[in-house]
């Protein structure tokens, strides 16, 4: 099967440093994958090896999509194949205008000079920035600069439904978002649910998945996914931690890699 996204084996370095090694997933389009972890456990790192960062050096592995070894495509052909990416901590970049990036965005994820007339694309915008709650004036102002933290995340999937990917990792877009803003979110992703939409979510709470409903739930430590299981997953960990977990499966963490501060767990949910 080649239209689900493969990654086998991987092994990611970061300045000299192996974050991920020898991860195993699939993501088959039409499920909702949850990523769960401790802290600094690699979850960003593969967010950013999947989409081409340059710093993040793929050392052995390969990562299979529609047939291809996409490790070998830029970031920009890895978007037109159909990978989005929702950053975790988006990106400000002054004097571009949202809309301006968006509509370049999508040119630039076109295959073939293929074009999207203006009125089409405006039509969409609106309908979008409605969908997410978002004042029209938002997508005049310059790309994520002054916007709130919830703001920025829920720019991210107004990028996503600009796009359309076939598969969207998004990064702990959940984090920072108002109890509302978690519902709204989880709805537009929901809106992209069917036979050729997938999603990897990396989270650390339960209430986004409490909407997207995802198939599986997998907890990624130290670089790789140590458990996989349905939502009641989420459910446990949510309750107990991943301590237990961890016992059971003789993982020390590494200093530096722990679960989420009583305020960060707080801020994730606020
Ligand atoms: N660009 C980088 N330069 C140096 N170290 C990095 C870089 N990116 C990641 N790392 C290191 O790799 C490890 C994994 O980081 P990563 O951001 O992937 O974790 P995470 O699971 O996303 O954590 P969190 O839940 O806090 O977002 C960390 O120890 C981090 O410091
Ligand atoms: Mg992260």
């Amino acid at each position: 099967m080649t239209d689900r996204l493969e990654i086998r084996n991987l092994h990611v370095r970061v300045e000299e440093k192996e974050i991920l090694k020898g991860l195993d997933l699939i993501v088959q389009k039409g499920e909702i994958h949850a990523i769960m972890g401790p802290n600094g456990s690699g979850k960003s790192t593969l967010a950013f090896a999947l989409m081409g960062h340059p710093k993040y050096e793929v050392t052995e592995g390969e990562v299979l999509f529609k047939g291809e070894n996409i490790l070998e495509l830029e970031p920009d052909e890895r978007a037109r194949l159909g990978l989005f990416l929702a950053f975790q901590y988006p990106y400000e970049i002054d004097g571009v205008p949202l809309s301006r990036f968006l509509l370049q965005a999508i040119k630039a994820r076109r295959a073939n000079g293929e074009k999207l007339p203006f009125g089409e694309f405006r039509k969409r915008l609106l309908e979008n920035l409605k969908k997410l709650r978002l004042d029209e004036s938002f997508a005049t102002r310059y790309l994520n600069e002054g916007f709130s933290g919830g703001e920025k995340k829920r720019a991210e999937i107004l990028q996503m439904l600009m796009l359309r990917p076939e598969i969207a990792i998004l990064d702990e877009t959940d984090s920072g978002l108002d109890i509302d803003s978690v519902k709204i979110v989880a709805e537009a992703v929901n809106a992209l649910r069917g036979p050729d939409f997938g999603c990897l979510a990396i989270t650390h709470y339960q209430r986004i998945l409490n909407f997207l409903k995802p198939d599986y739930v997998h907890v990624m430590v130290d670089g790789r996914i140590v458990k996989s299981g349905g939502p009641e997953l989420a459910h446990e960990l949510e309750a107990q931690g991943y301590e237990p977990l961890l016992r059971e499966l003789g993982i020390e963490l590494e200093e530096g890699a722990q679960r989420p501060s009583k305020e960060e767990e707080k801020e994730g949910v606020a």
